[in-house]
Protein backbone atom coordinates (compact mmCIF):
# COMPACT_ATOMS: atom_id res chain seq x y z
CA UNK A 1 0.00 0.00 0.00
CA UNK A 2 3.09 2.03 0.54
CA UNK A 3 3.94 1.75 -2.96
CA UNK A 4 0.85 2.70 -4.00
CA UNK A 5 0.50 5.75 -2.08
CA UNK A 6 3.61 7.09 -4.15
CA UNK A 7 5.60 8.69 -1.04
CA UNK A 8 2.68 10.68 0.32
CA UNK A 9 1.43 10.07 3.25
CA UNK A 10 -2.69 9.35 1.99
CA UNK A 11 -4.21 8.32 -1.09
CA UNK A 12 -6.07 11.52 -0.85
CA UNK A 13 -2.98 13.42 -0.70
CA UNK A 14 -1.36 11.22 -3.94
CA UNK A 15 -4.77 12.38 -5.69
CA UNK A 16 -4.72 16.06 -4.92
CA UNK A 17 -1.43 16.21 -6.48
CA UNK A 18 -2.25 14.08 -9.34
CA UNK A 19 -4.39 16.97 -10.21
CA UNK A 20 -2.04 18.74 -12.74
CA UNK A 21 -1.30 15.50 -14.52
CA UNK A 22 -4.72 13.94 -14.72
CA UNK A 23 -6.31 16.65 -16.30
CA UNK A 24 -3.95 16.74 -18.57
CA UNK A 25 -5.04 13.15 -19.39
CA UNK A 26 -8.63 14.04 -19.62
CA UNK A 27 -7.87 16.57 -22.57
CA UNK A 28 -5.47 14.89 -23.87
CA UNK A 29 -6.14 13.69 -27.75
CA UNK A 30 -9.11 15.72 -27.37
CA UNK A 31 -8.21 19.01 -27.31
CA UNK A 32 -6.19 20.38 -29.71
CA UNK A 33 -5.45 24.87 -28.78
CA UNK A 34 -3.24 25.49 -31.90
CA UNK A 35 -5.55 24.17 -34.33
CA UNK A 36 -8.71 25.54 -32.06
CA UNK A 37 -10.18 21.58 -31.93
CA UNK A 38 -12.32 20.06 -29.77
CA UNK A 39 -13.53 16.12 -29.99
CA UNK A 40 -14.54 13.59 -28.45
CA UNK A 41 -15.53 10.26 -29.57
CA UNK A 42 -18.84 9.70 -27.68
CA UNK A 43 -19.89 13.30 -28.21
CA UNK A 44 -19.58 13.70 -32.09
CA UNK A 45 -22.48 11.99 -33.32
CA UNK A 46 -25.16 13.56 -30.61
CA UNK A 47 -24.50 17.43 -30.80
CA UNK A 48 -27.49 17.74 -32.72
CA UNK A 49 -29.67 16.07 -29.98
CA UNK A 50 -27.95 18.55 -27.26
CA UNK A 51 -28.20 21.56 -29.69
CA UNK A 52 -32.29 20.76 -30.58
CA UNK A 53 -32.45 20.20 -26.77
CA UNK A 54 -35.12 21.97 -24.83
CA UNK A 55 -33.45 21.57 -21.43
CA UNK A 56 -29.71 19.71 -20.16
CA UNK A 57 -30.50 18.20 -16.92
CA UNK A 58 -27.78 17.25 -14.85
CA UNK A 59 -28.08 14.12 -12.30
CA UNK A 60 -25.36 13.64 -9.72
CA UNK A 61 -24.71 12.67 -5.77
CA UNK A 62 -22.53 14.13 -4.10
CA UNK A 63 -19.22 15.69 -5.38
CA UNK A 64 -20.30 15.10 -8.70
CA UNK A 65 -23.34 17.08 -8.24
CA UNK A 66 -20.91 19.44 -7.02
CA UNK A 67 -19.18 19.60 -10.45
CA UNK A 68 -22.49 19.31 -12.03
CA UNK A 69 -23.52 22.51 -10.95
CA UNK A 70 -20.52 24.20 -12.14
CA UNK A 71 -21.40 22.76 -15.27
CA UNK A 72 -24.62 24.80 -15.02
CA UNK A 73 -23.03 28.27 -14.91
CA UNK A 74 -20.44 27.14 -17.94
CA UNK A 75 -23.32 25.69 -20.23
CA UNK A 76 -25.84 28.08 -20.01
CA UNK A 77 -23.00 30.72 -20.46
CA UNK A 78 -21.84 29.53 -23.54
CA UNK A 79 -24.29 27.15 -24.71
CA UNK A 80 -27.38 29.36 -23.96
CA UNK A 81 -29.28 25.83 -23.35
CA UNK A 82 -31.28 25.53 -20.45
CA UNK A 83 -30.38 23.82 -17.62
CA UNK A 84 -31.41 22.07 -14.38
CA UNK A 85 -29.00 20.31 -11.82
CA UNK A 86 -30.72 17.77 -9.83
CA UNK A 87 -29.93 15.39 -6.57
CA UNK A 88 -30.43 12.23 -8.31
CA UNK A 89 -31.82 10.71 -5.37
CA UNK A 90 -34.64 13.05 -5.84
CA UNK A 91 -35.11 13.37 -9.19
CA UNK A 92 -35.86 9.96 -9.53
CA UNK A 93 -38.62 9.96 -7.13
CA UNK A 94 -40.56 12.73 -7.88
CA UNK A 95 -42.49 11.73 -11.02
CA UNK A 96 -39.97 14.46 -13.26
CA UNK A 97 -41.65 15.76 -16.05
CA UNK A 98 -38.92 14.31 -18.87
CA UNK A 99 -39.03 14.04 -22.70
CA UNK A 100 -37.74 13.20 -25.71
CA UNK A 101 -36.80 16.99 -25.97
CA UNK A 102 -34.41 16.42 -23.16
CA UNK A 103 -30.91 15.61 -22.90
CA UNK A 104 -29.80 14.54 -19.64
CA UNK A 105 -26.38 14.42 -18.33
CA UNK A 106 -25.27 11.78 -15.54
CA UNK A 107 -21.88 12.53 -13.76
CA UNK A 108 -20.30 9.63 -11.64
CA UNK A 109 -17.05 8.83 -10.99
CA UNK A 110 -17.70 5.18 -9.91
CA UNK A 111 -20.22 4.71 -12.28
CA UNK A 112 -22.23 2.74 -9.47
CA UNK A 113 -23.90 4.60 -7.58
CA UNK A 114 -27.63 3.28 -6.93
CA UNK A 115 -29.84 6.31 -7.38
CA UNK A 116 -27.68 8.01 -10.13
CA UNK A 117 -28.20 4.29 -12.20
CA UNK A 118 -32.07 4.65 -11.36
CA UNK A 119 -32.66 8.45 -12.49
CA UNK A 120 -30.54 7.75 -15.83
CA UNK A 121 -33.33 3.98 -16.23
CA UNK A 122 -36.25 6.39 -15.69
CA UNK A 123 -34.79 9.38 -17.87
CA UNK A 124 -34.60 6.34 -20.66
CA UNK A 125 -37.63 4.98 -20.17
CA UNK A 126 -39.54 8.45 -20.53
CA UNK A 127 -37.15 9.10 -24.03
CA UNK A 128 -34.70 11.24 -22.93
CA UNK A 129 -30.95 11.24 -24.21
CA UNK A 130 -28.70 10.42 -21.83
CA UNK A 131 -24.90 11.06 -21.68
CA UNK A 132 -22.59 9.79 -19.44
CA UNK A 133 -19.52 11.52 -17.66
CA UNK A 134 -17.88 8.36 -15.71
CA UNK A 135 -14.60 7.79 -14.03
CA UNK A 136 -14.52 4.07 -13.94
CA UNK A 137 -14.44 2.23 -17.51
CA UNK A 138 -17.04 0.09 -17.94
CA UNK A 139 -19.15 0.59 -14.96
CA UNK A 140 -22.76 0.16 -14.46
CA UNK A 141 -23.38 3.82 -15.46
CA UNK A 142 -21.05 4.26 -18.27
CA UNK A 143 -22.98 0.97 -19.93
CA UNK A 144 -26.75 2.12 -19.33
CA UNK A 145 -26.10 5.59 -20.89
CA UNK A 146 -26.66 6.09 -24.56
CA UNK A 147 -23.42 7.45 -25.30
CA UNK A 148 -20.48 9.75 -23.10
CA UNK A 149 -17.11 10.50 -22.29
CA UNK A 150 -15.04 9.10 -19.57
CA UNK A 151 -12.71 11.35 -17.47
CA UNK A 152 -9.72 8.89 -17.51
CA UNK A 153 -8.41 10.57 -13.61
CA UNK A 154 -7.29 6.94 -12.93
CA UNK A 155 -8.06 5.12 -10.00
CA UNK A 156 -9.47 7.56 -6.80
CA UNK A 157 -8.99 6.13 -3.63
CA UNK A 158 -9.49 8.10 -1.06
CA UNK A 159 -13.49 7.89 -0.08
CA UNK A 160 -13.27 12.31 -0.72
CA UNK A 161 -13.22 13.13 -4.12
CA UNK A 162 -10.73 15.11 -5.54
CA UNK A 163 -9.21 14.58 -8.97
CA UNK A 164 -12.66 13.05 -10.09
CA UNK A 165 -14.11 16.32 -9.41
CA UNK A 166 -11.81 18.40 -11.10
CA UNK A 167 -11.59 16.02 -14.44
CA UNK A 168 -15.47 16.31 -14.53
CA UNK A 169 -15.62 19.91 -14.40
CA UNK A 170 -12.31 19.34 -17.43
CA UNK A 171 -15.10 17.09 -19.57
CA UNK A 172 -17.83 19.35 -19.05
CA UNK A 173 -16.37 22.25 -19.78
CA UNK A 174 -14.71 20.82 -23.17
CA UNK A 175 -18.33 19.92 -24.35
CA UNK A 176 -19.94 23.70 -23.40
CA UNK A 177 -17.02 24.85 -25.51
CA UNK A 178 -18.00 21.92 -28.27
CA UNK A 179 -21.31 22.88 -28.49
CA UNK A 180 -21.34 26.51 -28.25
CA UNK A 181 -18.63 26.65 -31.13
CA UNK A 182 -21.01 24.39 -33.12
CA UNK A 183 -24.56 26.60 -32.49
CA UNK A 184 -21.95 30.08 -32.90
CA UNK A 185 -22.65 30.82 -29.02
CA UNK A 186 -19.02 32.22 -28.27
CA UNK A 187 -16.91 34.18 -30.47
CA UNK A 188 -13.83 33.00 -32.03
CA UNK A 189 -11.32 34.90 -30.20
CA UNK A 190 -13.06 33.71 -26.86
CA UNK A 191 -12.79 29.85 -27.89
CA UNK A 192 -9.33 30.30 -28.72
CA UNK A 193 -8.60 31.86 -25.29
CA UNK A 194 -10.36 28.98 -23.62
CA UNK A 195 -9.20 26.27 -25.51
CA UNK A 196 -5.41 27.67 -24.54
CA UNK A 197 -6.30 28.69 -20.93
CA UNK A 198 -7.77 25.49 -20.64
CA UNK A 199 -4.58 23.34 -21.82
CA UNK A 200 -2.61 25.86 -19.07
CA UNK A 201 -4.64 24.53 -16.23
CA UNK A 202 -2.16 21.61 -14.96
CA UNK A 203 0.47 24.54 -14.58
CA UNK A 204 -2.22 26.44 -12.56
CA UNK A 205 -2.97 23.81 -10.53
CA UNK A 206 0.94 22.88 -10.27
CA UNK A 207 1.16 26.74 -8.53
CA UNK A 208 -2.08 26.40 -7.04
CA UNK A 209 -0.52 23.44 -4.74
CA UNK A 210 2.67 25.37 -3.78
CA UNK A 211 0.74 27.14 -1.08
CA UNK A 212 0.55 23.95 0.48
CA UNK A 213 3.01 24.57 3.69
CA UNK A 214 1.30 27.89 4.08
CA UNK A 215 -2.66 26.06 4.38
CA UNK A 216 -0.97 23.67 6.73
CA UNK A 217 -0.34 26.61 8.88
CA UNK A 218 -3.53 27.59 8.42
CA UNK A 219 -5.17 24.73 9.36
CA UNK A 220 -3.51 24.38 12.45
CA UNK A 221 -4.82 27.48 13.31
CA UNK A 222 -8.10 26.42 12.81
CA UNK A 223 -8.00 22.95 13.40
CA UNK A 224 -10.06 23.21 16.66
CA UNK A 225 -13.03 25.29 15.09
CA UNK A 226 -16.51 23.81 15.54
CA UNK A 227 -18.12 25.21 12.46
CA UNK A 228 -16.59 26.39 8.98
CA UNK A 229 -18.55 28.69 6.85
CA UNK A 230 -17.43 28.55 3.30
CA UNK A 231 -18.93 31.95 0.63
CA UNK A 232 -18.26 32.15 -3.19
CA UNK A 233 -20.29 33.35 -6.48
CA UNK A 234 -21.15 32.46 -9.48
CA UNK A 235 -18.92 29.17 -10.66
CA UNK A 236 -17.44 29.52 -7.36
CA UNK A 237 -20.53 28.97 -5.48
CA UNK A 238 -20.19 25.09 -6.40
CA UNK A 239 -16.70 25.08 -4.75
CA UNK A 240 -17.68 26.94 -1.61
CA UNK A 241 -20.27 23.56 -1.36
CA UNK A 242 -17.69 21.48 -2.33
CA UNK A 243 -14.66 22.97 0.06
CA UNK A 244 -17.54 22.52 2.66
CA UNK A 245 -18.42 19.07 2.37
CA UNK A 246 -14.43 18.05 2.40
CA UNK A 247 -14.05 19.38 5.52
CA UNK A 248 -17.76 17.28 6.79
CA UNK A 249 -16.50 14.24 4.85
CA UNK A 250 -12.96 13.75 6.71
CA UNK A 251 -12.63 16.05 9.76
CA UNK A 252 -16.23 15.89 10.72
CA UNK A 253 -16.37 19.30 11.61
CA UNK A 254 -19.22 20.93 10.70
CA UNK A 255 -19.20 23.25 7.73
CA UNK A 256 -21.66 24.97 5.60
CA UNK A 257 -21.65 26.32 1.90
CA UNK A 258 -23.72 29.55 1.40
CA UNK A 259 -23.45 31.92 -2.05
CA UNK A 260 -21.83 34.60 -0.23
CA UNK A 261 -25.05 37.36 -1.38
CA UNK A 262 -27.64 34.71 0.46
CA UNK A 263 -25.53 34.92 4.04
CA UNK A 264 -27.36 37.97 5.30
CA UNK A 265 -30.83 36.11 5.01
CA UNK A 266 -29.54 33.53 7.18
CA UNK A 267 -25.83 32.74 8.16
CA UNK A 268 -25.07 36.00 9.16
CA UNK A 269 -26.44 35.61 12.42
CA UNK A 270 -23.40 32.55 13.12
CA UNK A 271 -20.80 35.05 12.67
CA UNK A 272 -18.55 36.09 15.73
CA UNK A 273 -15.15 35.53 16.35
CA UNK A 274 -15.22 31.87 17.00
CA UNK A 275 -16.57 31.64 13.08
CA UNK A 276 -13.71 31.25 10.12
CA UNK A 277 -15.09 32.21 7.46
CA UNK A 278 -13.82 30.69 4.22
CA UNK A 279 -14.00 33.53 1.55
CA UNK A 280 -13.77 32.48 -2.47
CA UNK A 281 -12.84 35.92 -3.46
CA UNK A 282 -10.93 35.81 -6.81
CA UNK A 283 -10.88 38.49 -9.24
CA UNK A 284 -14.31 38.69 -11.17
CA UNK A 285 -16.76 40.03 -11.89
CA UNK A 286 -18.23 39.75 -8.38
CA UNK A 287 -15.24 41.38 -6.83
CA UNK A 288 -16.28 44.24 -5.45
CA UNK A 289 -19.27 42.72 -4.19
CA UNK A 290 -17.48 39.67 -2.41
CA UNK A 291 -15.41 42.96 -0.48
CA UNK A 292 -18.26 44.13 0.78
CA UNK A 293 -19.25 40.48 2.14
CA UNK A 294 -15.97 40.39 3.78
CA UNK A 295 -16.36 43.80 5.21
CA UNK A 296 -19.95 42.55 6.45
CA UNK A 297 -18.26 39.64 8.20
CA UNK A 298 -14.80 41.95 9.22
CA UNK A 299 -17.59 43.99 10.98
CA UNK A 300 -18.83 40.97 13.16
CA UNK A 301 -15.36 40.04 14.32
CA UNK A 302 -15.35 36.82 11.46
CA UNK A 303 -12.50 35.63 10.65
CA UNK A 304 -11.52 35.63 6.84
CA UNK A 305 -9.95 32.77 4.88
CA UNK A 306 -9.40 34.12 1.68
CA UNK A 307 -9.01 32.28 -1.90
CA UNK A 308 -7.74 35.10 -3.94
CA UNK A 309 -5.93 35.35 -6.98
CA UNK A 310 -2.24 36.58 -7.15
CA UNK A 311 -1.31 40.11 -7.10
CA UNK A 312 -4.46 40.78 -4.97
CA UNK A 313 -4.25 43.65 -2.87
CA UNK A 314 -7.96 44.90 -1.25
CA UNK A 315 -8.77 41.26 -0.19
CA UNK A 316 -5.51 40.87 0.91
CA UNK A 317 -5.38 43.73 3.62
CA UNK A 318 -8.89 42.44 4.49
CA UNK A 319 -8.38 39.50 5.36
CA UNK A 320 -6.67 37.15 8.73
CA UNK A 321 -5.17 34.48 6.46
CA UNK A 322 -5.09 34.31 2.42
CA UNK A 323 -4.67 31.02 0.23
CA UNK A 324 -3.06 32.47 -3.37
CA UNK A 325 -4.30 30.99 -6.50
CA UNK A 326 -3.09 31.59 -10.56
CA UNK A 327 -5.24 33.81 -12.33
CA UNK A 328 -7.57 32.08 -15.10
CA UNK A 329 -10.59 33.26 -17.00
CA UNK A 330 -13.18 33.01 -14.39
CA UNK A 331 -15.27 30.53 -15.91
CA UNK A 332 -12.08 27.96 -15.51
CA UNK A 333 -11.40 29.25 -11.76
CA UNK A 334 -13.09 26.16 -10.31
CA UNK A 335 -10.19 24.11 -11.21
CA UNK A 336 -8.12 26.15 -9.55
CA UNK A 337 -9.58 27.49 -6.25
CA UNK A 338 -10.80 24.29 -5.16
CA UNK A 339 -7.22 23.39 -4.70
CA UNK A 340 -6.17 25.17 -1.56
CA UNK A 341 -9.57 23.95 -0.45
CA UNK A 342 -8.85 20.38 -0.50
CA UNK A 343 -5.41 20.65 0.90
CA UNK A 344 -7.26 22.72 3.74
CA UNK A 345 -9.55 19.55 4.98
CA UNK A 346 -6.97 17.10 4.44
CA UNK A 347 -4.14 19.07 6.70
CA UNK A 348 -7.00 19.79 9.08
CA UNK A 349 -7.97 16.19 8.95
CA UNK A 350 -4.64 14.84 9.41
CA UNK A 351 -3.93 17.50 12.60
CA UNK A 352 -6.97 15.87 14.04
CA UNK A 353 -5.61 12.26 13.39
CA UNK A 354 -8.57 11.23 11.23
CA UNK A 355 -8.84 8.73 8.87
CA UNK A 356 -8.59 10.36 6.04
CA UNK A 357 -8.78 7.99 3.28
CA UNK A 358 -11.96 6.16 4.72
CA UNK A 359 -13.87 8.46 7.22
CA UNK A 360 -16.20 6.58 9.11
CA UNK A 361 -19.79 6.22 7.71
CA UNK A 362 -18.53 6.75 4.42
CA UNK A 363 -18.53 4.42 1.20
CA UNK A 364 -16.29 5.42 -1.64
CA UNK A 365 -19.17 4.07 -3.85
CA UNK A 366 -22.84 3.91 -2.94
CA UNK A 367 -24.51 0.99 -4.61
CA UNK A 368 -27.34 0.77 -2.44
CA UNK A 369 -30.04 3.27 -1.60
C1 LIG B 1 -20.04 8.91 -2.29
C2 LIG B 1 -18.58 9.32 -2.30
C3 LIG B 1 -18.43 10.73 -2.84
C4 LIG B 1 -19.05 10.82 -4.21
C5 LIG B 1 -20.51 10.35 -4.22
C6 LIG B 1 -21.02 10.17 -5.63
O1 LIG B 1 -20.74 9.70 -1.38
O2 LIG B 1 -18.06 9.25 -0.99
O3 LIG B 1 -17.06 11.07 -2.93
O4 LIG B 1 -19.00 12.14 -4.67
O5 LIG B 1 -20.61 9.07 -3.60
O6 LIG B 1 -20.28 9.15 -6.23
P1 LIG B 1 -20.09 8.97 -7.76
O7 LIG B 1 -19.21 7.75 -7.88
O8 LIG B 1 -21.46 8.72 -8.35
O9 LIG B 1 -19.46 10.17 -8.31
Amino acid sequence: EQIEKGGYDHFMMKEIYEQPSVIKDTYRGRLLADQGLIHLGGLEDYIPKFLNADRIIIIACGTSWHAGLVAEYVFEDLTRIPVEVEYASEFRYRNPIITEKDVVIAISQSGETADTLAAIKLAKEKGAFVYGICNVVGSSISRETHSGTYTHAGPEIGVASTKAFTTQITVLTMIALKLAKTKGTISKRDYMLYLHELELIPTRVEEALKSNEKIKEIAEVFKNASNFLYLGRGCNFPVALEGALKLKEISYIHAEGYPAAEMKHGPIALIDENMPVVVIAINSDHYDKVVSNIQEIKSRKGIIIAVVTEGDTAVTEMADYVMVVPKTPEMLTPLVTTIPLQLLSYHIAVLLDRNVDQPRNLAKSVTVE
